[in-house]
């Protein structure tokens, strides 16, 4: 059943958290469904702005559809990820989408609530769930300054206002995280006095945390070992740090990277063994088959199985 952000966090919040999977191929949707419906786990599924002109939005709704039809049991949102007007009214007019994030993060905080207020407004009209994003979500690089580098992060003492203002039901924060596979270049991890003081704020309201691969080092050995040049510094969040930031209201876990390392993974290592095979789909079931036990594992580490 197809239900909204909103809905899913009102359970989760401080208790477990809601995965957040970006999907842009059929073969993950398939996985993400066929191993939610067998664990009881309500999700997020999300689509990027490239994701839905990759597949065409068309296509994409369509596929999630099917799904929800093959996996009826399944609990979940379908949102939009770091949306921007065009795609916003476009997810908003699909009557489809049940969830849809604002990115107005690079603009000045007062233009940010303007452009989130707009979005606010239209979709709560018809129950669709808004999250916004405050701070700038970057690698804290070596090079930067103090100064330079707490400009990037969620200032607290914004937050309250910017919620009240902007009327959104989630909020996206900049903690330390980045997106792609090279977080915490600066060593820091994640900034648990920030969430904390964040929390003391805004106690109860929904917190997103973008850019929460864990990046599977070994899964980086193997894609070298097969070819790949990904530099193996690459670093993403832990699982203790997962698990210790639920209670601080944390209700949805955005992860990308982790599902594209694997595809990359598998698709290497088929090339590199199989150069007589000719059968993409002999490397897609693979992919579904190993997606399911990743999904399996976040699953695990989030606490939202037999949730539904
Ligand atoms: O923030 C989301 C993704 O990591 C970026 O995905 O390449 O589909 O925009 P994209
Ligand atoms: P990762 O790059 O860590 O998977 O983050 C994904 C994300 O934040 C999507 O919005
Ligand atoms: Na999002
Ligand atoms: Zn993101």
């Amino acid at each position: 059943m197809k239900t909204n952000s909103v809905t899913l966090f009102k359970e989760a919040y401080g208790k477990f958290c809601i995965p957040a999977i970006n999907i842009s191929m059929p073969e993950q949707i398939h996985a993400l469904f066929s191993t939610a419906q067998k664990m009881n786990a309500p999700f997020i599924i999300q689509t990027t702005p490239v994701a839905r002109e990759y597949m065409h939005p068309l296509m994409l709704i369509n596929c999630v559809k099917a799904a929800a039809k093959i996996y009826p049991d399944a609990l979940f949102a379908l949102h939009l990820d770091h949306g921007n007007e065009p795609h916003i009214d476009s997810a908003i007019e699909s009557g489809e989408y049940t969830s849809v994030m604002i990115d107005a993060s690079h603009d000045p905080l007062e233009k940010n609530i303007e452009r989130t207020k707009k979005i606010s407004h239209r979709a709560h009209l018809k129950n669709i769930s808004v999250e916004a994003e405050l701070g700038v979500l970057s690698g804290v690089e070596d090079h930067l300054n103090i100064e330079e580098e707490n400009a990037l992060y969620t200032n607290p003492a914004d937050v309250e206002y910017f919620v009240k203002e902007a009327g959104c039901d989630s909020l996206a924060v900049a903690v330390g995280t980045s997106h792609g596979a090279y977080k915490f270049s600066g060593g820091k991890g994640l900034r648990f006095d920030l969430l904390k003081d964040i929390q003391k704020r805004v106690p109860d309201f929904p917190i997103v945390l973008h850019g929460a691969s864990s990046i599977d080092y070994e899964e980086i050995k193997r894609i070298n070992a097969a070819g790949g040049n990904i530099k193996e510094d690459a670093k993403g969040i832990t699982e203790e740090e997962i698990r210790k930031a639920i209670p601080y209201g944390i209700c949805k876990l955005n992860i990308a990277t982790d599902l594209r390392i694997l595809w990359i993974r598998i698709l290497r290592e088929y090339l590199q063994n199989h150069p007589d095979q000719l059968d993409p789909l002999r490397p897609g079931i693979q992919y579904m088959q190993e997606l399911e036990l990743l999904i399996a594992k976040k699953f695990e580490i989030l606490g939202n199985t037999n949730k539904t």
